[in-house]
């Protein structure tokens, strides 16, 4: 049973006109070493996203195969990426990130962690110049194109994936969506503020302000990755949205294994997080058939 905000917030979604608007990121970059090391954190295994995490790297196994070069774009500090690479050692991966501050931490846990199928780029999401046409198996990006400054640079990004996605490449991008009312933004940055660092709480509102709207995401998806994958967003309150390939790979037993004890592992309280999340977006019509 979701908690009592988010079902405050799904009621007042369902009800309320929009009157919340779009606000920039304060940091396009995230280059602050404090603000980068708070978002690091609350990517750990025992952090606050690790459900979300959970939910996006089963997500992103069903389109990735064995062999396949991915593209992580805006791959920050590498803690979603490192638990999609550790569960696919026969996978090539490139993190590309325009902050130096986040490469380095990004390398710094791919060390730790011992991983050798993960190497790392600078560079700018909406300007891929440095891939050729069609030159990736796979392209995933997690909560990132929020960071972008407006829907040119949105419709540049999207742009981009098309042109390096090999046909019938692999496709999994996720990012918040705009709700329609900053009361249920502001309880959502604030439901888990008693469990993380307040500069985590303030990053993620900002996020959630600076989210695309939903329909603009979708005009945007339409004109450039229709012929990629579906679209779909959470359900009524499109808290995230998700675009997403056909499934690559066939259901494998010991990835199964993996995230499931992955799942198990995890405290009860996330647990809940990811049994919300999940949800949500069943009835948006995305399933989670490693999680269930
Ligand atoms: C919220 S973090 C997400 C990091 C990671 N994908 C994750 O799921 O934890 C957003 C990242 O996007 C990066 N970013 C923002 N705009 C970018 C751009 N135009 N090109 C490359 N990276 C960008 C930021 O520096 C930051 O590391």
């Amino acid at each position: 049973m979701p908690s009592p905000t988010v079902i405050k917030a799904f009621c007042r979604e369902l009800l309320v006109k929009q009157t919340a608007l779009r606000e920039q990121e304060p940091d396009l970059v995230m280059d602050d070493p404090e603000k980068v090391a708070a978002y690091t954190r609350a990517g750990c295994e025992d952090g606050v996203m690790a459900p979300v995490y959970l939910f996006h790297c089963a997500q992103i196994c069903e389109v990735i195969k064995s062999g396949d070069i991915v593209l992580d774009l805006g791959c920050g500090p590498a803690t979603q990426l490192a638990m999609v690479a550790r569960l696919n050692p026969r996978t090539q991966f490139i993190g590309m990130d325009l902050s130096e501050e986040m490469l380095n931490k990004a390398q710094a846990h791919i060390k730790q962690r011992n991983l050798t199928n993960v190497e790392f780029r600078q560079g700018d999401i909406t300007e891929l110049s440095s891939l050729a046409d069609a030159s990736i198996d796979a392209v995933m990006s997690t909560v990132v194109l929020h960071h972008l400054p407006d829907l040119t640079a949105l419709e540049g990004t999207f742009a981009e994936i098309k042109r390096v996605l090999k046909p019938g490449g692999g496709l999994y991008l996720v990012d918040f969506g705009h709700l329609k009312s900053e009361k249920s933004i502001r309880d959502f940055a604030y439901q888990y503020a008693d469990r993380q660092a307040e500069l985590f709480t303030l990053d993620y509102l900002y996020s959630l302000r600076a989210a695309f709207w939903p329909q603009d995401f979708f005009s945007l998806y339409q004109k450039y990755l229709a012929g990629c994958g579906n679209f779909y967003k959470t359900f009524v309150m499109p808290y995230m949205m998700v675009v997403k390939s056909g499934v690559r790979r066939e259901i494998d037993p010991d990835l199964l294994d993996q995230l499931q004890e992955l799942k198990r592992a995890m405290p009860g309280y996330h647990q809940t997080d990811l049994k919300d999340l999940m949800l949500f977006f069943r009835l948006g019509g995305l399933k989670s058939p490693y999680l269930n």
